[in-house]
């Protein structure tokens, strides 16, 4: 039975792993971009760098199947990302002038992590990623994780948490609804802010 444990340097192979293969609206993302790290760089790397003790894996007996990620504070893990995450990163994907393609625009993603800070989330001042292979959801496991998570940020006086998702993706959509996240007043093209508090009990 896979069980929900603190996340250790040695699972960081396998988050990435689970982070690829559910990147593309929670649909296999390799292959898509010229580098399958590209994505975890993004969307898992700097949290396991930064924060790693806000950061619990689904574990199987034999490796991390699963992950929830993030940060206590958006706009702290900004600046450390600019500090001491994208230096790290930076020299294996340079900037376009002008991002034209998918590939471009990830790009200059990762090397604008202050685009995560939006003014109207400032109640909401963690935000989480959170993913499980194929064969593993639909077993309560997301939950499970979910709990572990928000009970993290109570114990560290974190009053409440954002994410944001695909808004094509129904499925996680239907499963943020079920736990009680309710949709935040924050817009950009393809993208729901959802968010809920630290003491909801899930
Ligand atoms: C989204 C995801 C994290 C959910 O985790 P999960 O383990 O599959 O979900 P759980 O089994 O813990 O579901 C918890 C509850 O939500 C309900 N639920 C899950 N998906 C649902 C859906 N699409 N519609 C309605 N209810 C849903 C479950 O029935 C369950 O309710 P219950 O406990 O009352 O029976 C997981 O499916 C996943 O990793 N998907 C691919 C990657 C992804 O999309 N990540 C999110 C990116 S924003």
């Amino acid at each position: 039975m896979a069980f929900v444990r603190p996340y250790e340097d040695f699972d960081r192979a396998d988050v990435y792993d689970v982070c690829v293969r559910t990147a593309d609206g929670g649909g296999d993302a390799r292959g898509q971009y010229s580098d399958d790290h590209l994505m975890p760089d993004v969307y898992a790397g700097s949290y396991l760098h930064l924060e790693p003790e806000l950061a619990f894996v689904l574990d199987d007996g034999n490796r991390a199947v699963g992950y929830v990620l993030g940060t206590a504070d958006t706009r702290r893990w900004a600046g450390e990302y600019r500090r001491r995450w994208l230096p790290m990163v930076a020299p294996r994907y340079p900037r376009s002038d002008v991002p034209r393609t998918r590939q471009e625009r990830l790009v200059d993603t990762l090397h604008h992590p202050e685009r995560a800070v939006h003014e109207g989330l400032a109640d909401y001042p963690a935000h989480l990623h959170i993913d499980l292979l194929p064969e593993h959801q639909g077993h309560g496991h997301g939950r499970a994780l979910l709990r572990t998570f928000l009970a993290a940020l109570a114990e560290r006086g974190v009053p409440a948490v954002h994410l944001g998702m695909a808004s094509s993706n129904v499925r996680a959509r239907g499963f943020y609804d079920r736990l009680g996240f309710h949709e935040l007043p924050v817009t950009e093209p393809g993208v729901t802010f959802l968010g809920i508090e630290s003491g909801a009990v899930l």
